[in-house]
């Protein structure tokens, strides 16, 4: 790291100053931004599931103007987005953090006046992917029809039918490897993919097939392990779309999903289930601080975890995955201290977990229905109700979603069963 030497001692204006004892943009901040920030910040919108971040940060031209605002948002922890505690630190491919001496050296910068540096100095440009991150994809499902979201949404959860899987778009069963979802239009907040509608669904099983916000990647499953997708399906997306109202505010979406298959030969032994340990029985009461409500589940079988995706609504303030194992000990999975609905984060392990059979698993969440939570929400919440499971962002919702597959041994795993598996009721689909 280089420190910023203040006055030099010899008096040189400030185009004199040895160029090494200067925080630069080429030499020092655009690294970072390149590893930790462009990811999302780049032009053209593509980034992680199709969201946007508001401005690029891949050129100095673009960064100069917002140099004080991305010093106040690195040193709040705000930027990059992560929410995972440090117990964590190291264990997913997805973790997005700055050391504290890649703070130091953008605060460094923006208090030194922002300099460029010498451009013979910068890094290689990134060659960013366009089109889908999962390469070329075997299907893509688009909404059935265009969807028009009105001047005057302002959020608006709504459960919109894909394009059935016809026989001629899949002409047998295939197990799925990844899956990954592309907004349709900038108003798309987050999107789920469902096997059934939102209006129909409970927390406690697997029907979903993967979803996206802001931060989220497209979803991988290792060499024999899947996800059966039949013809003549019908998927659902759970559409969540969020907008400043107003005259000729109005858009058309149309969203999509993309699907890539295991080769017809793979061997798949495991069956991958998103399943939500989730609670949709309770009850916050009103002016409520600090509400804990909690699921627990059992896994019956060697267990392979791949992930985690803790999901609740705007009163949500923390999120917490314990694993107590048969012999006595226990282990925290996933702590969110704290909650941002805005940032749906799927955790998702660099190497995944193994569990032993007859691991539980509890997830707790703490919520808060007092009137303070209003300034950090986009919307009105009524905090003199008290708050029950509902699909609307008002409500609430209790869900630690988790991704992972059972060793059954020498048990046979059907096909059947690896549709059926996934087309029970599932949870969360209005987000
Ligand atoms: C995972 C995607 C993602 C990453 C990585 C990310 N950002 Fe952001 N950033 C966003 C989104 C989306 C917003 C707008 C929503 C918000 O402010 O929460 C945002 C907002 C911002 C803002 C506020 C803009 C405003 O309108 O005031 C700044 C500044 C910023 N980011 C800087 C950074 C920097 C610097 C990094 C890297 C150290 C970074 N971001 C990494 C997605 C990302």
């Amino acid at each position: 790291m280089l420190l910023v030497v203040a006055a030099p001692a010899l008096a040189a204006g400030p185009n004199e100053v040895d160029a090494k004892d200067v925080v630069t943009f080429h030499e020092d901040v655009e690294p970072i931004l390149q590893r930790s920030c462009q990811g999302c910040h780049r032009p053209e919108g593509v980034a992680y599931g199709g969201m946007k971040a508001p401005m690029a940060l891949t050129t100095y031209e673009e960064s100069r103007p917002w140099a004080r605002s991305i010093a106040r948002q690195v040193e709040a922890k705000r930027m990059p987005p992560w929410f995972a505690s440090e117990e964590t630190h190291g264990l997913f491919t997805n973790e997005r953090i700055l050391s504290q001496e890649e703070v130091d050296t953008i605060l460094s910068w923006a208090s030194t006046g922002a300099r460029r540096g010498d451009p013979a100095n910068a890094p290689e440009p990134v060659e960013w992917p366009t089109g889908w991150l999962i390469g070329e994809p075997d299907l893509v499902l688009d909404l059935a029809e265009p969807f028009w979201v009105d001047d005057d949404v302002k959020d608006l959860n709504i459960s919109l039918k894909a394009e059935m899987i016809t026989n001629e778009m899949l002409s047998e069963p295939r197990w799925i490897k990844a899956i990954e979802f592309r907004s349709g239009s900038d108003v798309v907040h987050h999107v789920v993919g469902s096997r059934i509608a939102a209006e129909t669904e409970t927390p406690g099983a697997s029907g979903l097939i993967g979803g996206i916000a802001p931060g989220t990647e497209p979803f991988h499953l290792p060499d024999g392990a899947g996800r059966l997708l039949t013809p003549g399906t019908q998927l659902y997306f759970s559409m969540h779309y969020n907008k400043e109202p107003g005259v000729d505010t109005g858009v058309w979406d149309r969203s999509q999903m993309a699907f890539k298959f295991h080769p017809k030969d793979a061997k798949i032994d495991r069956i991958a289930k998103w399943e939500g340990v989730g609670n949709s029985d309770f009850e916050i009461p009103p002016g409520h601080e600090n509400w804990i409500i909690g699921a627990s589940k059992v896994f019956e079988y060697p267990t392979t975890i791949y992930g985690y995706l803790p999901h609740s609504h705007l009163r949500g303030l923390d999120a917490k995955y314990t694993a107590y194992y048969p012999d006595g000990t226990e282990e925290v999975l996933l702590d969110v201290p704290a909650y941002d609905w805005n940032w749906q984060t799927n955790y998702i392990y660099k190497e995944p977990k193994d569990i032993p059979a007859g691991t539980r698993v509890d997830v707790l969440m703490t919520y808060v229905n007092t009137e303070e939570r209003n300034e950090l929400t986009v919307l009105e919440l009524d905090t003199t109700r008290a708050v029950q499971f509902g699909g609307p962002t008002t409500d609430e919702m209790m869900i630690g979603f988790i991704d992972y597959s059972e060793d059954r041994g020498d048990e046979q795993i059907t096909e059947t069963e690896g549709a059926s598996a996934a087309a029970t009721p599932a949870a969360g689909g209005a987000r």
